[in-house]
């Protein structure tokens, strides 16, 4: 997956005059997990996106490592940051090449290991054909939840020293939920990350939570201080966090 073809896909409108974020200010150090929380439309995928370069910013900057990301190169931007959204975008190809795409040195081991952290394994082991089988346009057609996981062998393979995730799940059953948020629990291990968080168990872990609404942060820390706070996170948690076992 590179950046390039993910900015073919994104649907770029740099003529809108509209301002959809304001005063946005955060930083994450290595080995951090920062959680976006917030109403639909509140500006969580935006600020995402801005981050891996697939808009720019008006005002203010971006800043990976000491470097703007605008005066870093698509490439190495594309090495530094790994993402996974709800549509993973899977070449028209077999699973096989598709691994390669994120390592091309990899060895059929690696392969097997990383889909293996990934919880995919034994589906692509009971395929007829296996790793050879096509996926993408008019390829086998992978569920959401198996789609997600091989983005995250990919990203495994990869290993980026930055995670973008949005973990959207609403069209998962609970048994391939389970099995996507181990995945992601592995991957996520000891990098840094910047997750659009749907799940209890990421807010509870991360190291900041950012509260999004209308293109602000109204609320940030820790789950339990931001809970007592009974703010909008409190009324998030109530609605959407605390229904789920997870
Ligand atoms: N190119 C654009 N020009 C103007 N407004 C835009 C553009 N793209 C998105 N928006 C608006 O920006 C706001 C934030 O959108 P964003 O996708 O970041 O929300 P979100 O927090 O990710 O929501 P959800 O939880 O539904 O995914 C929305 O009101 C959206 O309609
Ligand atoms: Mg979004």
């Amino acid at each position: 997956m590179s950046l390039a073809s993910l900015e073919s896909v994104a649907v770029l409108d740099k003529e809108s005059a509209q301002e959809v974020l304001f005063d946005i200010n955060f930083t994450a150090k290595p080995g951090q997990l920062i959680a976006l929380v917030g109403p639909s439309g509140a500006g969580k995928s935006t600020i995402i996106q801005l981050v891996a370069r697939l808009y720019d910013v008006r005002k203010g900057s971006i800043v990976i490592n000491g470097i703007d990301v605008r005066d870093a190169t698509l490439d190495s931007l594309h090495g530094a940051i790994g993402i996974v959204t709800q549509d993973a975008h899977m070449f028209r190809d077999t699973i096989r090449a598709n691994l390669l795409y994120a390592k091309p040195t990899v060895t059929e081991e690696e392969m097997v290991e990383a889909l293996q952290s990934a919880q995919i394994l034994p589906f692509i082991q009971s395929l007829p054909q296996g790793m050879d089988t096509m996926v993408g346009e008019n390829g086998y057609r992978l569920s959401g939840g198996e789609k997600q996981r091989l983005a995250i062998a990919r990203l495994l393979l990869k290993a980026p020293d930055i995670i973008i995730l949005d973990e959207a799940t609403a069209h998962l059953d609970s048994t391939s939920e389970a099995m996507v948020q181990k995945a992601f629990q592995i991957a996520l291990k000891g990098r840094t990350s910047l997750v659009i968080a749907h799940r209890l168990s990421t807010v509870q872990r991360a190291d900041q939570i950012l509260v999004i609404d209308k293109g602000r942060i109204v609320e940030r820390g820790k789950h339990s201080s931001l809970l007592a706070n009974k703010g909008l996170y409190a009324k998030l948690y109530n609605t959407q966090f605390a229904k789920k076992s997870n």
